[in-house]
């Protein structure tokens, strides 16, 4: 059955000037191409699509033009419940969409939020604390370095460098200031995990699926210590990403199982990607979820899924299906079609 999809996005040409203080200022939202790839993948499966950006018409946009489902990929410009504005505004309106709800994007953007959480459930992840600025950092910090330093509420790398990783007092100041300074949130000081780097794509609901685990990799020869995931890595295609990922039978299990349990215990929908580092000691460890894992052609999330054998298309499409099967919308649009007829008839009655 064909429906009319709302498309809700930021793109990267959109974003407010008083936000680019810094070069990656955008880097969670989206280019034109993606857009236009993720529009002609909903066509080809035969639904109409009508663009929505992110913006003051938004809501107006919603009231004027029905749409039955929205596709949502919108991350909002500022704030840790940036990403939860849409979904909130779906909600009033009683439209449906993909993806999580507006609790579970504003508690997976705030990454000590989310810690928080999945740690009370037992599921590992490195020991933390969220500073709002240097003076809040205690004297004894409770953790050995090194230690990593990064933007509490952000995604892609975002305020992330390889100086995030910090060896001494002086320069986790030095990282914390330039954080919370530059990107005007708390910064997030955690244990710094030396080992290999993993990422976890996940489709589904009651039933999950998980993609082949991907590992990222610096592209050179470096030892897994020294590599950050970091702006400039991404910026100049410096990793290289293996999937599957080659690790034992045993490891490939006990990193899904941290993904698969920290998707149920943050309630998220649809779909999401979580990254997962090891320890020193080869166990893997929580790093962070993504409820709105990027789709461009270099995200991590759709490479992945191609190599579990979904093509992009058909991966807009299973992201849609997903969320059309979780809220029943083909019964749910033949009562709304049925309420409609039937008050059409009782006005040519009267
Ligand atoms: N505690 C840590 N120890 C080691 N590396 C880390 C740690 N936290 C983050 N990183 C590195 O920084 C990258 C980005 O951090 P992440 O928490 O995934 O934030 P983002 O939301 O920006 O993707 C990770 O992919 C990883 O390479
Ligand atoms: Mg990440």
């Amino acid at each position: 059955m064909g429906f009319v999809v709302g498309l809700a996005y930021n793109l990267k040409k959109d974003c407010p000037r008083s936000e680019m203080v810094v070069e990656d200022a955008d880097a969670e939202f989206e280019e034109q191409a993606t857009v236009d790839r993720i529009a002609k993948a909903l066509r080809a499966a035969g639904h109409r699509v009508v663009r929505m950006p992110y913006g003051p018409g938004l809501l107006s946009r919603l009231q004027r033009d029905h749409v039955d489902i929205v596709f949502n990929i919108a991350e909002g410009w500022d704030g840790r419940c940036r990403e939860a504005i849409v979904p909130a505004i779906l909600e009033s309106l009683g439209v449906p969409y993909t993806g999580s709800d507006p609790l579970t994007l504003a508690v997976c953007l705030d990454k000590a939020v989310t810690k928080a959480i999945v740690s009370s459930y037992g599921i590992p992840t490195p020991k933390a604390v969220k500073v709002d600025c240097t003076a809040d950092l205690p004297n004894d910090i409770g953790m050995e370095f090194p230690l990593f330093v990064k933007p509490a509420y952000e995604g892609s790398s975002k305020g992330v460098r390889s100086s995030s990783k910090v060896n001494s007092r002086k320069e986790l100041v030095a990282m914390v200031d330039w954080i919370t300074g530059t990107y005007r949130q708390p910064a997030l000081v955690e244990e710094f995990l030396p080992g290999r780097e993993f990422t976890v794509g996940i489709l589904g609901n009651r039933q999950l699926e998980t993609f082949p685990i991907m590992e990222v990799r610096p592209a050179a020869e470096v030892e897994p210590e020294s590599f950050v995931y970091c702006y400039n890595t991404k910026h100049n295609n410096l990793e290289k990403f293996l999937c599957p990922a080659p690790v034992p039978d045993e490891l490939a299990e006990r990193i899904r199982d941290v993904a698969i349990r920290a998707f149920r215990v943050l309630e998220c929908r649809d779909l999401a990607r979580v990254d997962v580092r090891l320890d020193g000691a080869g166990n893997p460890q929580f790093l962070e979820i993504n409820p709105l894992p990027g789709l461009s052609t270099v995200s991590l999330f759709p490479i992945a899924a191609m190599a579990g054998g979904i093509p992009f298309e058909g991966l807009v499409q299973r992201i849609l299906d997903t969320a059309v099967a979780r809220v029943n919308l083909q019964a749910r649009k033949a009562a709304q079609e049925a309420v409609a007829r039937r008050s059409r008839s009782a006005l040519a009655r009267s």
